[in-house]
């Protein structure tokens, strides 16, 4: 196992194209900030870097349907995004953005190295370009009909309704969203990065990590690589992001592709970082000291730009080099999805509680505990507002907030506001908890990103010290015997201080509060900085006789109300409503298919390749055309139900699929020996299928 000294976190750059929403805290930034004040608790040198990602194209987009500028958009959301993290407790040592000179240069700077020493290849690929709007079309500039659901609504990338991964040359009428204009297909030259010549580096790379990765990150990654890396677009014919910096002709109007410098956000953030704190040289002993772990906390969407792409950038820069070498990430803690009430978010599908509004109805603290037992780890989750309520009221309320008052409010009403003795290492240890064990397990959990076990934890020492307490009934024994009521309190005391430090990187403005109830000075941030570590202190009770601590409790917890809820409640029946509406639509125009078949069943159906010799209506039958086909040396007659949609002249000289083993059948009169295929197109007509090619009459079609 590799010994390390520092740990740089960093949690994925979420674009500034909108607000951060409950799922992305749950996934990303919630158990980030748990892991990285853990670490700080125990004294280790961490920092924590994040920022917005401030390019790509959905910027563009939302900005010119608002008719501002895409600073102005992400102007906006950077603000209201870092300050909804900032009231969430979520403690970045730096919060960058994309947007900023140091970062502009850092990618260019990458970017020139790696085209430097020849890695990049260059290509030349078709595009939509709008002749209108005089600019290249990426895909979410293109809009189209789905080719699999018919949606006429489709983006260039993506069909919304039915999910289809779609390139913008597969959509039927493709449309420009700049102008509504028919685009056209030109030629443009971009630059890829061949990810395929790093395959060996990394896949030694992902197997060095087998054992210490997730399976799901361990999985996406392994699928990557099993089907071969290949080269990949890292530029894009756009005015909004990073300019390619060359002086060549071939750069004009290209930017960086946004991936391509979202990642190195992280290392420009952390120069930024260093620099701010005088020390310019700095953030290299968090990328490039072998020492210093690296932990990007991700989204699952997110894992083979941090397995794959990122390090392969960060290799390429490392190719030659005997110094400045960037270290690879040692882990990558990548979260599955937590729902909300049954149903995936979806910003574009507005189903979705955002983090800024859900902290203007309550505080940081609930949500972040009620979220961390949720942690989406090996699966999905689903969070829900009846879920917030029973764990709000039951379990920070009235197990955790209720001990910590009665212990606070007992010991002023009748010990002087004083911890009334010192407490034995023997009745720690007979409080029912096994201390060593306890913290073993804690570290175990927290540091191997299990955060739903560490919550646990921490609250199952609260329920043993509520209990503890209850069946003490000092309110009691001190009316005959005081000497023990005040060891009871003692103890009490002590398990408020071991409450505010285990469940400190989960609910820290509580665990604040506890601390200076108990009569400490300053926040726990602080004496952690200051260079203790206090999560050993658990091991033994840390206060003594005479401390004092402060003459009123403060109510940790508000219990939530029904109707607290019932207007939330509401807005997602509504959102629900919506969203199904729309799912109804969807499933109306998916596709339903027959049963599956096996493949020799299909084999046994003889597609032929036919040419249409003669046609002619058939008396008294409206719908028939008698079409003769020639099949190679062979002549078939076949009925087709097709009269009202061809003449028999058009059919003449067609091409058409023949089903060439079909029972004969006798229809008027007339024997049909086959059938030819046909397709029914969205305004009712029928459609022949007519195959093209050379000499493929009589051809068996496969
Ligand atoms: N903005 C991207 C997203 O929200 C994530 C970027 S992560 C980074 O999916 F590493 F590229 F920054
Ligand atoms: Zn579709």
């Amino acid at each position: 196992m590799h010994k390390f000294t520092r740990t740089l976190v960093t949690s994925a750059l979420p674009y500034a194209n909108g607000p951060v929403h409950l799922g992305h805290l749950a996934g990303v930034y919630l158990p980030a900030d748990i892991y990285v004040r853990y670490k700080r608790l125990k004294g280790e040198d961490i920092i924590h870097i994040g920022g917005s990602d401030e390019h790509g194209v959905p910027i563009t987009i939302t900005a010119e349907k608002e008719g501002i500028s895409p600073q102005d958009v992400v102007d906006r959301y950077h603000r209201m995004n870092q300050d909804a993290f900032s009231r969430c407790g979520i403690s970045f040592d730096y919060y960058g953005r994309t947007s900023s000179e140091v970062h502009h240069k850092t990618a260019q700077e990458f970017f020139l190295d790696i085209e430097q020493k020849g890695i990049f290849q260059q290509k030349t690929e078709k595009l939509f370009f709008d002749r209108k709007a005089g600019r290249f079309l990426s895909d979410r500039y293109v809009t189209g009909t789905c080719p699999v659901c018919n949606n006429p609504e489709a983006n260039g990338d993506q069909c919304e309704q039915c999910g289809t991964h779609l390139s913008p040359l597969e959509l039927i009428n493709p449309k420009s969203k700049l102008s509504d204009a028919t685009p056209e297909l030109r030629d443009t030259m971009h630059w890829y990065f061949p990810l395929g010549r790093f395959q060996e580096q990394l896949e030694s790379y992902v197997q060095g990590h087998e054992d210490d990765w997730r399976s799901n990150v361990v999985n996406y990654t392994r699928t990557w690589l099993s089907q071969g890396l290949k080269e990949r677009a890292i530029t894009r014919d756009l005015s909004w992001g990073i300019k390619v910096p060359l002086e060549r002709e071939e750069a004009l109007g290209k930017v960086l592709y946004v991936w391509f410098d979202a990642v190195l956000g992280y290392i420009s953030f952390t120069r930024e970082w260093a620099a701010q704190r005088g020390e310019s040289d700095l953030w290299k002993s968090y990328w490039q000291d072998p020492q210093c772990r690296l932990v990007h906390f991700i989204g699952k969407d997110n894992v083979v730009f941090h397995t794959l792409m990122f390090p392969a950038i960060l290799l390429a820069w490392n190719e030659g080099r005997q110094r400045d070498l960037y270290n690879l990430a040692d882990n990558v803690p990548a979260s599955e999805f937590m729902n909300f009430e049954g149903r995936k978010f979806s910003k574009s599908r507005n189903y979705a509680v955002y983090l800024g509004e859900f902290l203007d109805k309550f505080p940081a603290d609930t949500l972040r505990y009620s979220i961390a037992m949720n942690y989406p780890e090996n699966k999905d989750t689903d969070f829900s507002w009846q879920d917030f309520q029973n764990r709000t009221n039951g379990e920070l309320a009235d197990t955790l907030g209720n001990f910590i008052k009665r212990s606070i409010d007992f010991s002023n009403a009748r010990f002087d506001g004083e911890v009334p003795c010192d407490s034995t290492a023997e009745e720690w240890n007979a409080l029912g908890i096994d201390w060593l064990d306890t913290l073993e397990k804690l570290d175990l959990a927290y540091e191997g990103f299990h955060f739903r076990e560490a919550v646990s934890l921490g609250m199952d020492i609260a329920r043993a010290a509520n209990r503890f307490l209850t069946v003490s009934e000092p309110w009691k024994v001190i009316r005959i015997d005081r000497e023990a009521a005040a060891r009871t309190m003692a103890l009490s005391l002590n398990l408020c201080h071991a409450l505010s430090v285990a469940l400190y990187p989960v609910i820290p403005e509580t665990c604040n509060s506890i601390h200076a109830m108990l009569g400490f000075e300053g926040r726990i941030e602080d004496l952690v900085t200051s260079g203790k570590s206090l999560y050993t202190e658990l091991l033994l009770p840390g206060l003594k006789k005479g401390d004092k601590i402060r003459a009123k409790s403060e109510i940790l917890f508000t219990k939530i109300e029904d109707s607290d809820i019932a207007p939330e409640l509401a807005k997602i029946a509504g959102l629900l409503a919506e969203a199904e509406k729309r799912d109804a639509g969807v499933a109306e125009s998916r596709m339903e298919f027959k049963p599956g078949i096996s493949f020799d069943d299909f084999l046994k159906v003889d597609l032929r390749v036919a040419k249409v010799i003669a046609a002619e209506t058939v008396k008294k039958a409206g719908k028939l055309l008698k079409l003769q086909l020639q099949v190679g040396s062979v002549t078939k007659q076949v009925l087709a139900g097709i009269a009202k949609h061809y003449t028999p002249e058009e059919m003449v000289g067609k091409n058409v699929v023949l089903v060439a083993n079909l029972a004969e059948r006798s229809i008027r009169d007339e024997v049909s020996e086959g059938m030819i295929l046909a397709v029914e197109g969205d305004d009712g007509r029928l459609y022949v299928v007519e195959p093209g090619g050379n000499e493929i009459n009589g051809k068996q079609i496969q």
